[in-house]
């Protein structure tokens, strides 16, 4: 299979570079391009064998799945660059979540999916959403699940729920490394531990928590349960921690907020035109 990804930006590269050193996919049978063409040169240096296109066009020339690696309101110039390159057999991509499927279908002649992706599929962990357009069929399903199950552990979803899951899966990363940075902190302001030596401590301390959880025995309920000492240091600790409150329900309300506003973007994107 010929796979092309227009977009080599941070994500773009991630996946790009995870397919790859997997074994995955092959350099062979990339075609890559994007805007400024420097970055999909580079990668071409750095994995032999992957073309570097020199338009978006060419990448659906060459290719039988293309991965669309934009930010959603760079979608409609991607989409006017190879809309008359595309063939019914051919599947596109999205790896953002405000692309609807059913937007992919219509403005494209071919079969449609979207796929988001986390940063820890870089190191070939955590978890990647899957939601298929219509037209898909069995084996493209089975395809893509398969390339995907190479780099993390994909899940099909329904796209109601595609914002929700990417706070969890995509978004999660980046809340979980503020909130342990934040502990970090805390720790060398309340004692005068050194950041090093707690950065340490806490990322080893990550490390087996992660591990824990996904080799078991513990579920999160049983893991606490174990910690927790009646009377002990730890219920003292997890007493503050009841202060958070409602801070994750904020969380979900303002990426839902964020989300519905570029919804409206992109429907704006498409349509202002046919309106
Ligand atoms: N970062 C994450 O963890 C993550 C996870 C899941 C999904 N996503 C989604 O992935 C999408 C991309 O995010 P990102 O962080 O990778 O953004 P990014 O770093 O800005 O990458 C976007 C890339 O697309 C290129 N591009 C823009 N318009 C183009 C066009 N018309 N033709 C060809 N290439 C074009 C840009 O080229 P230039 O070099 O010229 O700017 C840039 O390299 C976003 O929609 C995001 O929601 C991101």
């Amino acid at each position: 299979m010929r796979v092309g990804f227009i977009g080599t930006g941070s994500m773009g590269s991630i996946l790009l570079d995870s397919f790859i050193s997997s074994g995955a996919l092959q350099p062979g049978q990339i075609t890559a391009s994007n805007r400024t063409r420097e970055k999909v040169l580079k990668l071409s240096q750095d994995f032999p064998g992957l073309t570097a296109a020199v338009d978006n066009a060419e990448v659906v020339q060459k290719s039988q799945v293309i991965f669309v690696c934009v930010k959603p309101l760079e979608f409609k110039k991607v989409f006017d660059d190879i809309i008359p390159w595309i063939k019914p057999e051919q599947i596109v991509i999205s790896i953002t979540s405000p692309i609807l499927l059913r937007d992919l279908e219509k403005q494209l002649p071919c079969k449609a999916a979207k796929v988001i992706p986390s940063i820890t599929n870089s190191v070939q962990a955590g978890a990647s959403l899957i939601m298929f357009g219509n037209r898909c069929a069995e084996e493209d399903r089975e395809w893509i699940h398969q390339l995907f199950s190479k780099i993390s552990s994909p899940l099909e979803i329904e796209e109601a729920y595609t914002r929700v899951s990417s706070d969890i899966v995509s978004c999660g990363p980046a809340f979980m490394s503020y909130l342990l940075q934040r502990f970090i902190i805390a720790a060398v302001e309340e004692t005068g531990i050194s950041r090093e030596e707690a950065t340490f401590l806490a990322s080893q301390m990550i490390v087996g928590f992660a591990d824990l959880i996904s080799k078991g025995p513990f579920d999160l309920e049983t893991l606490q349960q174990r910690v927790l000492v009646p009377g002990g240091v730890t219920g003292a600790g997890l007493a503050a921690l009841e202060g958070i409150g409602d801070v994750f329900n904020q969380v979900f309300k303002n990426t839902h907020k964020k989300y519905n506003m570029d919804l409206q973007e992109v429907s704006h994107m498409f349509y202002q035109e046919k309106k």
